[in-house]
């Protein structure tokens, strides 16, 4: 089948080079010239793991092409997907113009019959408006659908969620667009369920805002488990023992980030209010979020007492781990938080350092953790990277100036860490080490 998909960024590209790995022939429609130059000489603008390859393999076999311009993608296409950005206006609601104006891009161009699938998230109802946009703006007499498709892939993990979903969502009008969905899905053995758009469209708001309240409601045992020396990851396993509860998105930490959960969340609750329906839940999830740098931050100051001119060696800046993706990181508001207070900041990511340093030209960045530790007075870990529970814990501690470790991730191992002569201090858990200094 032939595709186009309009935007190429994280969404976009797993999108297009997925579809193209399964046989069918991909456009890739961006605006931004330095992407499509990126891509068309075969290298992915952005960390994701294994696109890198899938890209090289489907241009190879000229399976995928790039363009500004997408007039011959909306030509060819069978299936259109809208991937393009729907970032958070000053009042949390989405701002849907690149979405209009790709739709108003094909109508400009539509000649016969296509699927235009919503891929980005958004708001329910906005297939009307691409609908009447299209309509509006139309040269010629063609039938089209609008569909929902929303995408549920994690990044770090976004291949892998491509070819291997739980579920795939589509929201449809017409016997005709199911067909042609069922069939562009028609390698994947798992549930396909068609609903109508607008319940497609919920589902996938309804998705993320669950997960982010599953996050905040764990970290508020965190802080409850904290008072009571009890242990949250142990509560986190105990209670995700029962199906119904399920282990997955119950890691206490840092709070979440990223491009999706807390812009998803306020979009939703405001979409929600916007229809008379108050949903306080929601509102509380992300307030609960909100606060975690700063509980964390107070954590430091309790055990460190003071953290003017104090040196903390902040590992990991992205969202979370296996991506370059700063937005909404954690990271950003304690190392904020961090210079407020005039602590000394030396940080280290292994692929996130140039985005963060983009939106704090003054951040030190480090090589490698050994050198962010170096004469540190306490390490603060905001990103479990799987190569921090691999370092050299003993050649960090003989380095640092005093041995604090605070883990906002839960991600090292506590004991280990208390046997070199750390004071280890975990979110939800009692903290271990010799206090005595
Ligand atoms: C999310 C959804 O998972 C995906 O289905 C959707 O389509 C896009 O948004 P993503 O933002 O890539 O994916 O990351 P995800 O793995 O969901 O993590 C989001 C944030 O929650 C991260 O900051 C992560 O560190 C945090 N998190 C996740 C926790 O704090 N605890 C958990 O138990 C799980």
């Amino acid at each position: 089948m032939k595709i186009a998909v309009f935007g190429t960024g994280y969404v976009g590209l797993v999108t297009a080079l997925g579809f193209a790995k399964l046989g069918n022939k991909v456009y890739g429609i961006d605006k931004d010239m330095g992407k499509i130059e990126s891509l068309s000489k075969g290298r992915v603008p952005f960390y994701e793991p294994g696109l890198q390859e899938i890209l090289k393999e489907t241009r190879g076999k000229g399976l995928v092409e790039f363009h500004t311009n997408g007039a011959k993608a909306v030509e060819e296409a069978a299936v259109i997907f809208i991937c393009v950005g729907t970032p958070a206006l000053p009042d949390g609601r989405a701002d849907l113009s690149q979405v209009e104006e790709v739709a108003r891009f094909i109508a400009e161009n539509i000649r016969d019959y296509k699927v235009i699938a919503e891929k980005s998230t958004v708001p329910v109802k906005t297939s009307y408006w691409i609908k009447r946009t299209v309509n509006l703006y139309k040269k010629e007499s063609v039938e089209f659908d609008v569909v929902s498709n929303p995408e549920f892939l994690r990044e770090g993990s976004a291949v892998q969620d491509f070819f291997h979903p739980e579920r795939i969502v589509v929201g449809t009008e017409t016997e005709r667009a199911r067909n042609l969905m069922r069939q562009l899905y028609k390698d994947f053995d798992v549930p396909l369920l068609f609903t109508d758009v607008g319940t497609a469209e919920i589902i996938k708001h309804a998705s993320n805002s669950f997960l982010a309240m599953k996050i905040s409601f764990i970290n508020m045992l965190a802080e409850l488990c904290e008072k009571v020396d009890a242990d949250v990851d142990m509560v986190s396993k105990g209670m995700g023992l029962d199906s119904r509860i399920g282990e997955r998105f119950l890691r206490a930490g840092i709070g979440f980030g990223g491009s999706c959960f807390p812009k998803d969340l306020k979009a939703f609750y405001r979409i929600a209010e916007a229809e008379g329906v108050e949903f306080p839940l929601l509102r509380e999830t992300e307030r609960v979020n909100d606060l975690r740098p700063a509980k964390f931050i107070y954590k430091m100051k309790r055990a460190m007492w003071n953290l003017r001119g104090k040196k903390i060696g902040v590992l990991g800046l992205s969202f979370k781990p296996n991506t370059d993706d700063i937005r909404e990181a954690p990271s950003l508001k304690v190392i904020n938080l961090l210079k407020s207070e005039g602590a000394k900041i030396v940080a280290y990511d292994p692929a996130a350092c140039k985005n963060a340093r983009a939106v704090l030209p003054e951040l030190r960045c480090a090589s490698s953790p050994y050198e962010a530790a170096q004469g540190a007075n306490a390490i603060s870990l905001i990103t479990e990277w799987e190569e921090f529970k691999t370092i050299d814990w003993k050649r960090i501690r003989e380095s640092m100036e005093t041995p604090l470790v605070f883990d906002g991730r839960n991600a090292l191992d506590g004991r280990k860490l208390a046997s070199l002569g750390f004071e280890y201090y975990p979110v939800g858990k009692r903290p271990i080490g010799n206090f005595n200094g």
